[in-house]
C-alpha cells in the first residue's frame, strides 16, 4: 500500500517512516513540486485535514491515500499555549530552535522552573473512501532548560511522565513506544487496513 504523506517537517518525516515499515511511505516533495499549504484551522484536527486534502486534490489520482500529522506542545500554565501555532511561535517563518527557545524564555519570564504539558498529534487520511482523523496525546512537564539533543523541536525541553530524562536526553526506543504520534499512529494503521 503506497501512501503519501503530507509533510515537509524532517522530524515528523522520520519518526512517521520508522513507525511505517510495513507500508510504502514517500513524503509528498518526493512526488510533487512542494507547495506552500495555509493551515488556518483552528484545530489540530482541521490543520491535519487541511493538509491532508490539500496534496490528494493536487496528486489528482483516486487511488491515492495521503496521511497527514498535525501536532505541537501546549503547556497548562500558559493557558494551554503554544498548542496549533507550536510551529510558528517564535513568529511566521521561525526554525524549531528559535521557537524552542521561546517557550523556555516564556516560563524563565514567569519564573517557571517546570510545568505540566502534554504534545498532541492529530493523523489524517484522506482518500477515496473520504476523510478521517485520530488522536494521540504524550503527557510530562516542560522543563525552562534544553537537556539533550535527541528527537526533534520541543523535545530537549519535555520530560515524558514516568522518567527524569527529556526527549532529548532518553533513547529514541522511548518517544517511539509512547508518544503522541504513536499513538495518533496505531489508530491510523487500524483505519489504513479498512480503507484500502
Ligand atoms: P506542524 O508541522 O504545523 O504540525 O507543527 C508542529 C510543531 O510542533 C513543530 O514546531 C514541531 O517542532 C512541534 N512538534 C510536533 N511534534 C513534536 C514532537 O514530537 N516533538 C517535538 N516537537 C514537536
Amino acid at each position: 500500500m503506497k501512501i503519501i504523506l503530507a509533510s515537509s517537517n524532517q522530524g515528523k518525516l522520520r519518526e512517521l517512516k520508522a513507525w511505517m515499515k510495513d507500508f510504502e511511505v514517500y513524503s509528498f516533495s518526493e512526488v510533487m513540486t512542494p507547495f506552500e499549504i495555509v493551515e488556518d484551522g483552528d484545530s489540530f484536527k482541521e490543520n491535519a485535514l487541511i493538509k491532508a486534502r490539500a496534496v490528494y486534490k493536487k496528486l489528482n489520482n483516486k487511488s491515492a491515500i495521503v496521511m497527514s500529522d498535525d501536532s505541537g506542545i501546549s503547556v497548562n500554565a500558559l493557558e494551554h499555549s503554544p498548542g496549533i501555532y507550536s510551529a510558528r511561535y517564535a513568529g511566521e517563518g521561525a526554525t524549531s530552535q528559535e521557537n524552542l527557545d521561546k517557550l523556555i524564555q516564556t516560563l524563565k519570564d514567569k519564573d517557571i522552573k517546570r510545568t505540566s504539558a502534554y504534545y498532541t498529534a492529530a493523523i489524517a487520511i484522506v482518500c477515496a473512501k473520504g476523510e478521517f482523523c485520530v488522536h494521540g496525546w504524550m503527557h510530562g512537564d516542560a522543563i525552562a532548560q534544553k537537556r539533550g539533543d535527541k528527537g526533534f523541536g520541543y523535545d530537549p525541553m519535555f520530560i515524558p511522565h514516568g522518567f527524569d530524562g527529556t526527549l532529548g536526553e532518553l533513547d529514541e526506543s522511548v518517544k517511539k513506544e509512547l508518544s503522541h504520534r504513536s499513538r495518533a499512529l496505531e489508530l491510523a494503521k487500524i483505519l489504513l487496513k479498512a480503507v484500502v
